[in-house]
């Protein structure tokens, strides 16, 4: 049996991000820029606010809809424009659920007990995780390919669910000795694809982190944003001439790769530009510039936050455009594997 390719299939991008807490520069850089940058001619958007995956660990109610809401707000203020992409969530099609049930009875236990980032969330104490939160992949899976996704930008964080949800969709094709669905493509570009903590160049930036100095909140206004760059740890030597040079500096590392990603160029380039620099001259470059792409971000975010009907209204009408791609293909799988319709 050969694999699908995906040059069978629509060229469709699928992301999704959990509303379960405040967006952070590690989201926006690996991931919301990157849905930007794909709209366009060459591809379908769907982006998606995964409600559902965020409750695998207790969300209060009211915190959940406001996260929700204000990530959508989000996506919108950082550019994605709702007619061009479908912009959804997850809850208000029925259909990754419906499909999340299926491929759990396709992935294996031994797959899915090799998930690192189950065994980072669930920490020491796993016999008291959710089932949902050791599920979660095979959640992800459906979210892409009850679209027939073929392109999924992501941060290098979810690599390995990526691979996941393309052992899922072979085994399904094996199984039921179909072509139906696609080995979808990872896309893990750009300059940041792992932002790490301002605290601590070894740890990936996250919302979860109990310092806020570690991370900057895409709701950051410009004096926070500034005071975090400021203080952001890193060493005292000056930039090198060139990037194998920061090799074991993992701090310096990670500000050059943030003011790449922010300037839309190169780490390399930025060396280029910087080398010799200290940080008392390079931070106040990079302030000036986070401040400059990241203040206008907060303030539209801040505006749309005052109508959440109207982001109601848009996530509503993505609903409907979503599921009248995915009600089908769950059709088919029903088909495919001998539910009576
Ligand atoms: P989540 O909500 O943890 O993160 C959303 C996106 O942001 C990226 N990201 C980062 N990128 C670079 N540096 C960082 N420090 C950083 N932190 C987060 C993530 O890689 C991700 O792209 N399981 C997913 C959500 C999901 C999903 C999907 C994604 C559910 N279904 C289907 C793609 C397709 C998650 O928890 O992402």
């Amino acid at each position: 049996m050969t694999e699908a390719p995906a040059s069978a299939f629509t060229p469709r991008v699928f992301s999704g991000i959990q509303p379960s807490g405040g967006l952070t520069l590690g989201n926006y850089l690996g991931a919301i820029k990157r849905f930007v940058e794909m709209q366009g001619d060459s591809f379908e958007t769907i982006y998606c606010m995964v409600d559902l995956h965020a409750i695998t660990t207790w969300q209060d109610p009211a915190v959940l809809r406001r996260n929700t809401r204000e990530l959508c707000a989000g996506f919108l203020a950082a550019g994605i424009d709702p007619e061009q992409s479908v912009l959804i969530n997850q809850s208000q099609v029925p259909e990754h659920a419906q499909l999340g049930w299926m491929f759990s009875c396709v992935a294996r236990m031994g797959w899915m007990k090799r998930m690192t980032q189950f065994k980072d969330k669930a920490g020491k104490n796993a016999e008291a995780a959710s089932l949902g939160l050791f599920g979660y992949p095979a959640l992800m899976a459906a979210d892409i390919l009850i679209y027939h996704a073929t392109h999924v930008p992501v941060g290098e964080d979810q690599k390995q669910h990526l691979e996941l949800t393309r052992d899922i969709a072979a085994k399904f094709n094996h199984d039921y000795g179909v072509d139906f669905f696609p080995m979808t493509e990872p896309v893990i570009e750009g300059a940041a694809t792992r932002v790490m903590s301002l605290r601590d160049g070894a740890k990936k930036m996250s919302k979860s982190d109990p310092s806020d100095m570690s991370r900057i909140n895409m709701t950051d206004d410009a004096d926070a944003i500034a005071k975090k760059i400021r203080k952001a740890k890193t060493d005292p030597e000056p930039l090198p001439e060139t990037l194998d040079g920061l090799k074991d500096r993992p701090e310096a590392r990670n500000l050059v790769n943030i003011y790449a990603a922010l300037s839309d160029t190169t780490a390399e380039q930025v060396i280029a530009e910087h080398a010799g620099q200290q940080f008392g001259t390079f931070k106040p470059a990079l302030v000036d510039l986070a401040v400059d792409r990241l203040a206008p971000i907060s303030s539209e975010m801040a505006r749309l936050m005052e109508a959440p009907d109207e982001i109601d209204a848009i996530l509503a009408r993505g609903a409907e455009r979503a599921r009248a791609i995915a009600a089908p293909i769950l059709k088919q799988t029903y088909e495919i594997v001998g539910m009576v319709g």
